[in-house]
């Protein structure tokens, strides 16, 4: 077999069996197959699609790659949870120690930022000391001990996906629906949880911007995980614009910290809670998700969620004396505010150019070598349907370097789009897919 002749069939839209796919994916994984040519077919994927047989080929393909974590030594029905990915999303910091609270083991297993989303182990690495690579017997150990632990994808966990994936992010081929429920599912299922939750999102920071692109998403995944024995809910949340206010990484971090403290935006305590309710209902520690709701919210105004963040970060080896003093986070030189250029409301945000503007700032990844500044990020001040007066800030960026503090500027008022109607409001959640 040719990886030449295999890209020639996938740019003349023909169909891959199951036994060519493997060839690509351990033939990439070994190292057998270069960058160039793996790129030319994940563009050919993109151009002219996968079908349903082809994605769930991928996705065992690549979760066979590595190792499949045995997490059986972890008391109790173990729930993941995984977002498609977007724009200030921090819920996994936020509704890890909610659900852990509560008993239910958190064995979370997280992403780097992608194109111009952000990804929760950036984010942790933020604060001093923590470890995002625990042995298997720590991640184990430390479930069992304080109901949550968050890692990244280790070296041989899907090893297939963590080489497309970091390709994938600088050849813009992140936005096709197989590619991403193959490399989500592919984690998945090699990370052993019993449940699976997945926050797929919607809208202009979404890989998805189509409500039906994003339901075609969801339902792709909670297929696969179903045929594999994994009990899977797909919450379908916006991504109009980011999710609270905070966009970047240490920034992001401290933003959780105000929510688990009952101070932080109400889009994003809605969103974690409701999906931290499917992770409950799945793990059987509720019989509704009303009924999680509640539990949840309690576990925010008795302080315990926060309590229960800190322990984590201690266990990981982080120092916790940040999370009740946010104000220790390492701070950007550059405090500078984007004004409004008129009167109006803001009827649009171009969701993905305010990740873009905070990867430009250096919160995200150029090149897939490249180091990325933790300190740096943009905080919004106006959000859909705000109302706005000429020379107002709309948002607050934190730079260390001018010249790209100047080309986030340029991003951000790209992304910002003013009338003199007030629009509606987009809902925080659209459906739920079981
Ligand atoms: N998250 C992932 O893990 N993979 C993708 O492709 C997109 C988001």
């Amino acid at each position: 077999m040719q990886m030449y002749d295999l890209i020639n069939k996938k740019k003349n839209h023909g169909e891959l069996n199951k036994e060519e796919i493997e060839f690509i994916v351990n033939g990439y994984t070994k190292g057998e197959i270069p960058d160039y040519q793996m790129s030319a077919f994940l563009m050919a994927v993109c151009l002219n699609k996968m079908t349903h047989e082809e994605t769930a080929h991928l996705t065992v393909a690549m979760a066979n790659s590595g190792d499949m974590l045995d997490l059986t030594a972890i008391h109790g029905v173990k729930v993941d949870k995984h977002s498609t990915g977007g724009v200030g999303d921090k819920t996994s910091l936020v509704l890890s120690p909610m659900v852990a609270c509560l008993g239910v083991p958190v064995a979370k297993m997280s992403g780097r930022g992608l194109g111009h989303t952000g990804g929760t182990i950036d984010k942790l690495e933020s604060i001093p000391g923590f470890s995002t690579s625990l042995s298997p017997e720590q991640f184990i150990d430390n479930v069992n001990r304080i109901k949550m632990a968050i890692v990244g994808q280790t070296a041989n966990l899907a090893p297939a996906d963590k080489k497309i994936y970091a390709l994938r992010d600088v050849t813009a081929t992140v936005d096709n629906i197989s590619l991403i429920a193959s490399s989500i599912m592919s984690k998945k299922l090699a990370s052993g949880a019993d449940v699976i939750v997945l926050d797929v999102k919607t809208g202009s920071g979404a890989f998805m911007k189509k409500y039906e692109d994003s339901l075609a998403l969801a339902k792709e995944m909670v297929q696969i995980g179903t045929l594999a024995g994994k009990p899977t809910y797909a919450v379908i949340t916006d991504m109009n614009q980011p999710l609270g206010r905070a966009v970047g990484n240490s920034i992001e971090v401290i933003e959780a910290i105000e929510t688990l403290s009952g101070k932080g935006p109400e889009d994003l305590l809605e969103v974690s809670v409701t999906l931290a309710s499917y992770m409950l209902l799945g793990a059987g520690r509720v019989k509704s998700p009303e009924e999680g709701r509640e539990l949840l919210l309690e576990t925010i105004r008795s302080g315990k969620a926060l309590d229960k963040f800190a322990e984590f970060v201690s266990a990981q080896g982080g120092d916790s004396s940040f999370i009740y003093n946010p104000e220790l986070f390492k701070k950007a030189s550059i405090i500078y505010e984007v004004k409004a250029p008129e009167d109006g409301y803001v009827t649009d945000i171009r969701t993905d150019e305010i990740g873009m503007a905070s990867v430009v700032l250096g919160g995200g990844r150029v090149t897939k070598d490249s180091t990325i500044d933790l300190s740096v990020g943009i905080v919004i001040h106006k959000k859909l349907g705000d109302k706005v007066s000429k020379n107002e800030p709309i948002v607050t960026l934190y730079a260390n370097d001018d010249e790209k503090r100047k080309e986030a500027k340029k991003r951000i008022l790209n992304a910002y789009v003013f009338g003199k109607e007030k629009p509606e409001r987009p809902p925080y959640i659209y459906s739920v897919v079981t």
